[in-house]
Formats: structure tokens, C-alpha cells, sequence
């Protein structure tokens, strides 16, 4: 049998000791699939008496990860600390420069980072693999950039943060505020102590920006991606959603528009009978719509040992068989600079909810409001009628522009009756 492939493994907490238990576990069925057994050899973490519930012992040990990428004897290098800088960063230039192949489960990394270091990987002639660094488990990665190659994918929309679905189905289910939610989804693990880069979209922007790259073949492009988390989603708006046939998803989409490409992450109005809106709990989902192939949608689970180290291994198979794919599809020098169409110009329905006084002429200057920026009207529920009090009023506008919708919400804000700033949520057709 061929020699063994010899990995190296930074970072060994969650997704680091995943792998190595899995490595453990399925040695003989990832050896016979990779036509080699997968070793690992050598390690690094900061704590080296840290209990990590797998065997590290007969290991090389490196204090600093980045001697993995100098070691004579590693063939791969895993990355698996996280973050966009620092020793992440360090590890993954210095094995491509060294000329090893490297995978990672990092996409704050490949976000900001990956054009550059996708060049260096290219330079010399190695894989920088990342099946890992979106959406966990499930193999959205190898799907978009081989699976679908043969097709112009018009659109990608996804679930992409386990802890904003989880949160935001605990708020359907139970009808609860979103700052309750999270104090739970923090006690029981699936919220950080520190939860913005969740709750306030990043992390799924980070996994979007990598996903329009590989969808439209054009250069990771992080800073373009328009986002807002779900921290200003309230009950209310949960339980309206449910009444007009909706439920409210923190989705990433990517669109090739005429003018060029979206890419945003936003909390969205999913119709109910869309398969994306069944989509609960820590479970991420992809949808991506082809020119041949129409659309496909991938399930699964996000997070977690299990998922991250399935698709870790899934990238050490591909190495150990010599199989290389370019980093982002095409050669670099094949990419397209298409150009990012700015939020003021997204075209769609809104979904509006005002908290205003109940008296008369109040809704009139609204609509009149909206009529003024060429806002028109689908539909409009008033709910409560105890004059004098706040009731909260919704409207769903027609197909619209963001300008015209946020010059009409300026005139809306400045009236006396609207005790509260506006509800605003986009309505995502599919
Ligand atoms: N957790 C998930 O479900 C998941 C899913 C998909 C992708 N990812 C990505 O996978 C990566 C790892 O995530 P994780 O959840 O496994 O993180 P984690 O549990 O915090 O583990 C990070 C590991 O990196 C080590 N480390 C930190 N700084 C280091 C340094 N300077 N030198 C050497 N080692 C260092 C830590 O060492 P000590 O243990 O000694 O402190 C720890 O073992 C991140 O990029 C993350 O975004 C995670």
C-alpha cells in the first residue's frame, strides 16, 4: 500500500479533536476510500496539558503552529485555530509557501484573506482546500465548484448561521423575545458568550462572501457584502410573519443581477411553502439555482465536531488521491471583476410594521408617505383599537426599490403618531 499521508493538526479544540476522533474511528473506511491510511503526526494547541478526549501521545508537538509548515515529515497541513489573522494566517502562508497543501475550516480567514492566499497556493502548485469553513457538514463547497461546474449560477441563498436559526425558531415556537432567547441558547452552548459575530451576521457574511466567489467566479470580496444581524427581530414581527404566510430566516443570498451582483445578509420574509422556511433550528441549508440544472438544496448540520471534521476529512481524501481543484473554480487570472450593486439600488417587497397612535388621519400620512416615494401597497393589517394607545400597524408593499422605501421611511419617522422606529423586513420571493 501507498505510504500513509502524513497530516499536521493546529488547533485541537471543537473541530481539531473532532477530526482526530474521527480519523480514529473510521480509520479503515477513510484509509480504503482514500487508497491510503490518513496519519496524523503532529499537532499544535497552546495548552499541552489540556485534556482534549483523544489520545495526542506519540505525537510531534509544536509550540508555535506555524513549524508545522516547515516539518519535513507533514504532508498536509490542517488548519483548525480560527480567525482571520494572526497564527491562522501565519500557518496557512508559511505551508503554501512551503509548498504544502493545506485545508481549513477557517472562512473569516478565506473571507478577507483568500484571493491573496489563493495566489500563493497557486504559485506553487498546491491545494488550500475549505469544505469545513461553510455550513459544517454539509458539502456545499465541492457541490458549487464541481458538482454544479457545468452551470451559471444565477443565485445562492442560504441558512448559514446555526445559532440565528436556532434562536429565531425558539422565538416562533415559544413567542419570545430574541434577548430572552439567546440568554438560553448561550446557557445550553449553542450561542458564544460573545455571540456578535453570530447575531449580528458576520459569520454568515463570511460564508457568503465565499460562496458568491466560487458561484460567480469572481475574487473573494468580504467588504462588499451588505449585512445586518437579527438582533432587532421582535416577537411581534415573528407572530405577523406567521399570519401572512411567512417566517423570518437570517438568509445570505448572492444574485446576478443586469447590473452586477448582490450579496447580502439580512433577516428575510420566506413564504411559508418554501422549502428554506422549514429549514429549523441549528440546521443550515444552500440553495443554489443553475442555468441547466435548475435548483438545488442542500441540508444539514452547520456546526458542531462531528459535521466540521466529516468535511475536514472529505478534503484529506481529495489530497490523498492527488485530486487538486482551483481554489475558487478557475485560475485566478480567470476570475471576473463584476461589479457589487449597492443596497440603495436592491429591487423587492418590504414588509413594514409601525407602532403608532390610534387616531384619525394617522394611516392616511403613512400611505401618503409611501405613495409620495412611489411605494405601492399590497396589503395592510391593523390590529388593536384602544384610542389613544399604540397599536402597531403592518403594511407589504409591491415590488419596490430600497431608495424609495427608505426616503419614505425618513417622512414616515418624522411624524409624532409613530412612537417607535420601524420595523423593516425584505421579503425573499423564494
Ligand atoms: N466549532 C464549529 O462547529 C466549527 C464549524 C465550522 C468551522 N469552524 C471553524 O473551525 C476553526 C476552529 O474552530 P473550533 O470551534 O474548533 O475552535 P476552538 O474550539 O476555539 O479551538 C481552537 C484551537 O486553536 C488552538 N489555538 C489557539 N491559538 C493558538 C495558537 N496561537 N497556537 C496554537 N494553537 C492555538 C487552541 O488551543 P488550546 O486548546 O490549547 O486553547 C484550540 O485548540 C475556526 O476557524 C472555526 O471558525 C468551527
Amino acid at each position: 500500500m501507498t505510504r500513509p499521508l502524513s497530516v499536521g493538526v493546529a488547533g485541537l479544540g471543537t473541530v481539531g479533536a473532532g477530526v482526530l476522533r474521527l480519523l480514529r474511528d473510521n480509520a479503515e473506511l477513510v484509509a480504503a476510500r482514500a487508497g491510503r491510511r490518513v496519519a496524523v503526526t503532529a499537532v499544535s494547541a497552546r495548552d499541552r496539558s489540556r485534556d482534549r478526549g483523544v489520545a495526542t501521545q506519540g505525537l510531534r508537538w509544536y509550540d508555535d503552529p506555524v513549524g508545522l509548515a516547515a516539518d519535513p515529515a507533514i504532508d498536509v497541513v490542517l488548519e483548525l485555530i480560527g480567525g482571520s489573522d494572526g497564527p491562522a494566517y501565519k500557518l496557512v502562508h508559511a505551508a503554501l509557501e512551503a509548498g504544502k497543501p493545506v485545508v481549513t475550516a477557517n472562512k473569516a480567514l478565506l473571507a478577507v484573506h483568500g484571493a491573496a492566499l489563493a495566489q500563493v497556493a497557486e504559485q506553487h502548485g498546491v491545494s488550500l482546500a475549505f469544505e469545513a469553513a461553510v455550513a459544517g457538514g454539509i458539502p456545499v463547497i465541492k457541490a458549487l465548484r464541481e458538482g454544479l461546474a457545468a452551470n451559471r449560477i444565477d443565485r445562492i441563498a442560504g441558512i448559514l448561521n446555526g445559532t440565528c436559526n436556532y434562536i429565531l425558531t425558539a422565538m416562533r415556537e415559544h413567542g419570545r423575545e430574541f434577548a430572552d432567547v439567546l440568554a438560553d441558547a448561550q446557557r445550553l452552548g449553542y450561542a458564544e458568550a460573545d455571540p456578535s459575530f453570530d447575531v449580528d451576521g458576520i459569520d454568515a457574511a463570511h460564508k457568503l462572501a465565499i460562496l458568491a466567489a466560487l458561484a460567480f467566479n469572481r475574487p473573494v470580496d468580504f467588504a462588499s457584502v451588505h449585512i445586518e444581524g437579527i438582533r432587532n427581530v421582535s416577537a411581534v414581527d415573528i407572530a405577523f410573519a406567521n399570519d401572512l404566510g411567512y417566517r423570518i430566516k437570517l438568509l445570505g443570498i448572492a444574485r446576478r443581477t443586469p447590473h452586477g451582483i448582490e450579496m447580502r445578509v439580512h433577516p428575510c420574509m420566506v413564504p411559508q411553502s418554501n422549502p428554506i422556511a422549514r429549514v429549523d433550528g441549528v440546521y443550515n441549508a444552500v440553495v443554489a439555482e443553475g442555468d441547466f440544472v435548475g435548483r438545488v438544496m442542500l441540508e444539514g448540520r452547520g456546526a458542531g465536531a462531528g459535521p466540521t471534521a466529516s468535511a475536514v476529512v472529505a478534503d484529506l481524501v481529495d489530497l490523498a488521491h492527488g485530486r487538486r481543484a482551483p481554489v475558487w473554480g478557475m485560475a485566478g487570472e480567470a476570475l471576473v471583476q463584476l461589479p457589487v450593486v449597492p443596497m440603495s439600488a436592491h429591487e423587492g417587497a418590504y414588509y413594514l410594521r409601525l407602532m403608532v397612535v390610534d387616531r384619525p388621519g394617522v394611516i392616511a400620512d403613512v400611505t401618503a408617505a409611501l405613495r409620495d416615494a412611489g411605494v405601492s401597497l399590497e396589503s395592510m393589517i391593523q390590529r388593536g383599537r384602544a384610542p389613544g394607545e399604540a397599536v402597531p400597524v403592518v403594511l407589504v408593499t409591491h415590488e419596490t426599490n430600497e431608495g424609495a422605501m427608505r426616503a419614505a421611511l425618513e417622512q414616515i419617522a418624522r411624524s409624532d403618531a409613530v412612537l417607535e422606529p420601524p420595523a423593516l423586513i425584505r421579503i425573499e420571493p423564494a
